[in-house]
């Protein structure tokens, strides 16, 4: 007989509760702002954005009706900065 034991109890994440700008970029963003936000995707590159802080976090909490959801309700203030720290540190290499 074939005995299969499953273990649910190690699902939660490591480090949760750190904060990782590049981290929460690529599970929540990464498959629409594609290589890390370097170049476009589903949505556009976000290296070297023009857009003002305040715009990206705008942007992040209540997204674009019809092009990208929104995220106000997953991350709160500290994450979002940390998304905004995670973009502005990205170097576009392509040019
Ligand atoms: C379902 C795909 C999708 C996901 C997921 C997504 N986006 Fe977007 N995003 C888009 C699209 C499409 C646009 C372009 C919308 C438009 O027409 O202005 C956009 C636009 C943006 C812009 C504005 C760019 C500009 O200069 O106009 C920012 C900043 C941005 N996204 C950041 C993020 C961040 C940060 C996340 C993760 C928290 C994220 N996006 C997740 C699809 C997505």
């Amino acid at each position: 007989m074939l005995h299969v034991s499953i273990t649910t109890a190690q699902q939660a994440p490591a480090g949760q509760d750190k904060l990782d700008g590049e981290t929460l970029f690529a599970t929540t963003c990464g498959w629409c702002h594609a290589d890390g936000g370097r170049e476009a995707g589903k949505g556009p590159k976000l290296a070297n954005s023009q857009r003002t802080d305040d715009f990206i976090a705008q942007r992040i909490k209540h997204g674009k009706e019809g092009a990208m959801p929104a995220f106000g309700g997953t991350y709160n203030d500290e994450q979002i900065a940390e998304i905004i720290r995670y973009i502005r540190g990205l170097k576009d290499d392509a040019g």
